[in-house]
């Protein structure tokens, strides 16, 4: 993340800046703005936003500008609607909205006025809420730009002019409090997206370990296994894939230790740490090959988490597992035929070098549990192609062997935006993945390919309760949306988050 909006709240009466981005239900009441002009000046604003045909459906929007009696430059009307069925997520992407207006406009300062006609039912923490969608949306990643200012960003978007963002409203301490709960979590995203954003020459195994070394001022562990270390601990199948790269694999261990009982079984999240997928020797079209440096969006979802845990501190015990590779083809790089051995134990028959991803999950997995001994996994991963087919780019696909845990993520997916849809699991597609010479092959054929590649996954899921995503359609080129204008948009930060916070913090429902 390139600069960083300041974001700061205030009291109601507070002096404007020269944008005022107000939030406007149908009887359109301008509140403490209306109250700084007399009657005659609120008539003439009221008057030229409906005149602009402004009717203030959700979402919609209208800039009225020198508004009489007034010393700002503009007010810019966000509509709300009656407000009544806005969730959560409706009012965090309103404040996403509001920083948008706002930054496309005149001037390095902006206020939101968090404050609605008494008619709407607003959520008790809207200002913290406002903020938090307003600082998802300020994100830009223009770290690779000589010219940063004067061009649009890749997005098409004007650039940013915008430092500072005032949210006014009745609360500004309790607003202050509710915001530093949420401040880590946006804060994690960032990192997410910065990682997925990174290119791959800038970005290997090491250099993507070495970023989270830092993390370790938030109270985080971080231990990073080099490549005698894997060794070691015979994680062969994760080695296959690294072997064709002059760059070396490296898994990272980050744990957040914030229960009660330090002792208390943690919840593991593993991910797909892919550097840049070739597709190794059944290599790639090149055709798009260049989104292969977001092969890592798991990995890059895991750190980004784990700073989000640690950042609001967490009463969990989390541990975060990132398998670090770069899949090229060389000299050096495995066959399509090769038989290698998981930390398992068991034996695979590499048929495509292209389905890496499960090759890495398997033996990071296998070590989460060996280790750890978990109460549940939950591994994200740009597993497969056929999930895009399938899902599009609106939900992640979700296996698992548990319903409660399928639940919980689907409730958590409803609740961030960030949904999940669960796929099935079944013997006859782990027939599928049978080998003739090893334990099993790494593809299953043409169909179900989605599937097929979670099958592999859970051979090597013990009876731990397992979730897999598989975020291909998420996690890279992510939807843009009124918090996320990113192509890295740190999928799964926010829904993992918020799976902890629900489910898994503190006293009756940890203890479940
Ligand atoms: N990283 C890819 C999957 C992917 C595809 C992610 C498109 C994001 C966008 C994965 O390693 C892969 O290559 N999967 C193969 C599996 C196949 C060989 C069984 C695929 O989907 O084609
Ligand atoms: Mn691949
Ligand atoms: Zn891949």
């Amino acid at each position: 993340m390139t600069d960083r909006i300041d974001i700061k709240f205030a009291a109601l009466d507070s002096k404007l800046a020269q944008t005022a981005v107000l939030l406007a239900g149908p009887d359109v009441a301008l509140g403490s703005v209306g109250r700084q002009l007399n009657d005659r000046a609120q008539g003439k604003l009221l008057r030229a936003a409906a005149a602009a045909d402004f009717n203030a459906r959700v979402r919609s929007t209208v800039e009225v500008l020198a508004p009489d009696r007034i010393d700002i430059g503009r007010v810019v009307l966000v509509g709300i609607g009656a407000g009544s069925d806005l969730k959560e997520l409706d009012w965090i992407g309103l404040g996403g909205l509001a920083f948008a207006q706002a930054s496309a406009r005149k001037g390095s300062d902006a206020t939101i006025v968090a404050e609605v006609a008494d008619s709407v039912e607003a959520p008790p923490d809207l200002a913290a809420m406002l903020a938090y969608g307003a600082l998802l949306r300020s994100y830009t990643f223009t770290k690779y730009r000589s010219k940063p200012e004067d061009e649009a960003n890749s997005n098409g978007e004007p650039p940013r002019k915008l430092r500072s963002l005032q949210i006014l409203c009745a609360d500004p301490n309790a607003a202050r409090a509710a915001f530093e709960q949420l401040r880590p979590v946006a804060e994690g995203v960032f990192l997410a997206r910065d990682l997925v954003n990174e290119p791959a020459n800038a970005l290997g195994p090491v250099e993507f370990a070495e970023r989270l070394q830092p993390l370790a001022r938030l109270g985080l562990e971080i231990e990073i296994l080099a490549e005698d270390r894997l060794q070691e601990l015979g994680m062969g199948a994760l080695l296959g894939v690294a072997q064709g790269s002059d760059r070396p694999a490296r898994v990272v261990v980050m744990q957040w230790h914030g229960a009660k009982s330090k002792k208390a079984k943690p919840i593991c999240f593993v991910g797909k740490g892919v550097v840049f997928d070739t597709g190794g020797i059944s290599i790639k079209p090149a055709g798009g090959m260049e989104d292969m440096k977001g092969d890592m969006a798991g990995g890059a979802c895991i750190a980004g988490l784990m700073q989000a845990l640690a950042g609001r501190k967490a009463q969990v015990n989390a541990i975060g597992l990132i398998g670090l590779v770069e899949n090229m083809p060389s000299a050096k790089a495995q066959r399509p035929g090769d038989i290698v051995k998981s930390m398992s134990g068991q034996t695979i028959e590499v048929h495509n070098t292209d389905a890496e991803g499960r090759l890495v999950l398997a033996d990071v997995i296998w070590y989460a549990q060996d280790r750890f001994k978990p109460r549940f996994i939950v591994d994200l991963a740009t597993l497969t192609g056929a999930i895009i087919v399938a899902l599009g780019k609106e939900y992640a696909g979700l296996f698992s062997n548990d319903d409660r845990l399928s639940g919980e993520l689907f409730e958590a997916g409803t609740v961030t935006g960030e949904k999940v849809w669960r796929m099935p699991l079944g013997k006859a597609y782990d027939k599928l993945i049978d080998s003739k010479t090893a334990d099993m092959k790494n593809i299953g054929g043409r169909y179900g390919g989605a599937i097929t590649g979670a099958q592999f996954i859970q051979r090597f899921v013990k009876d731990t309760p397992w979730a897999h995503l598989d975020i291909a359609g998420t996690g890279m080129d992510t939807t843009r949306s009124d918090i996320n204008q990113s192509w890295g948009g740190g999928w799964g930060v926010r829904l993992l988050d918020r799976l902890v916070a629900d489910k898994y913090e503190k006293g009756e429902k940890a203890a479940k």
